[in-house]
């Protein structure tokens, strides 16, 4: 992200280890940086490793809002962690984040307002706070307690976007063109998409992607290189086809190739790199 010129960079995770942290800091030194934390030993290993007091790190604390993974589970915890921040000389109390669950924004939203409140209390402003997901995006009100919002799956969206009420099938912009390679049955036909393109994530859908343009034709098992379609019986789909699946979730199978098209109709526009696939160490 750096290399590609953003200035502002906000890593919503706890960053731990000394290899990571020695990344930040050089990170730390060419954009404005901010962080989370969850916890004292999170907090404990960038304190030691960012160190001045003219350029310190926003830290901001993590809350559980009600997704069940990571954050202080009371708003007292995270008055204890904001304290243990600005007890570090090169750390800052940066305000509040959190991930809340699909459909729940309104928890989240009452959540973060009584802890604002508790760090209030406790002489701790709270400039910051971080919601964000897809799903809720277009639910959440002006009147929020909530200043920025971290929306990720709204650029292409997906079946689970389209599941939760986000857009319909036309919306998703990200397909993974495929090819029929066998046609075994007249219900079931194969594609040279596996879980190697289309990931095995289906965030609780019941089945892996839906081929567009062919009503009803569903991926319903995947091996690593082929994809299992159930076609109805009067299915027009002939071996040697190229069909486009909507995949499941988006996220994940973008982060299993080299390349993006952008296309108009069968028409390619223009091929760009994905140029932060794979960087997850
Ligand atoms: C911490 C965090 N913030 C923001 C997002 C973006 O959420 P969405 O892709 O639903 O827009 C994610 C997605 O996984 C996330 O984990």
């Amino acid at each position: 992200m750096a290399d590609a010129g953003l200035a502002d960079i906000f890593l919503p995770y706890n960053i731990l280890g000394r290899a990571k942290l020695e990344r930040l800091l050089a990170l730390h030194r060419r954009v404005i940086l901010s962080v989370t934390a969850d916890s004292l030993e999170t907090i404990e290993g960038l304190a030691a490793t960012f160190t001045d007091a003219g350029h310190r790190l926003s830290v901001l604390v993590e809350c559980d809002t009600g997704m069940g993974r990571c954050g202080v589970q009371t708003a007292n915890e995270a008055v204890a962690l904001a304290r243990q921040i600005d007890r570090a000389g090169g750390l800052a109390f940066g305000g509040l984040m959190t991930y809340p669950a699909a459909g729940r924004a309104a928890e989240a939203e009452a959540w973060l307002a009584g802890a604002k409140q508790t760090l209030a209390a406790s002489g701790l402003a709270c400039e910051r706070i971080s919601s964000g997901g897809t799903p809720d995006i277009w639910r959440s009100s002006k009147a929020s307690v909530v200043t920025e919002y971290r929306p990720g799956t709204y650029i292409y969206l997906d079946r689970y976007q389209v599941a939760k009420g986000v857009g319909s099938l036309d919306d998703c912009a990200l397909t993974v063109l495929s090819t029929v390679v066998s046609h075994p049955t007249a219900t079931r036909a194969i594609l040279d998409a596996g879980s190697k393109a289309l990931s095995s994530d289906t965030l609780g859908l019941a089945d892996f992607g839906e081929l567009l343009g062919i009503s009803g034709a569903r991926v319903t098992g995947l091996s690593e290189e082929h994809g299992t379609v159930t076609l109805s019986g009067d299915s027009k789909l002939r071996i040697g086809d190229r069909v486009r699946v909507v995949p499941d979730h988006c996220c994940v199978v973008t982060n299993l190739f080299d390349e993006v098209n952008l296309i108009d109709g069968d028409t390619v526009l223009e091929t760009l790199p994905v140029a932060a696939r794979g960087r997850t160490g």
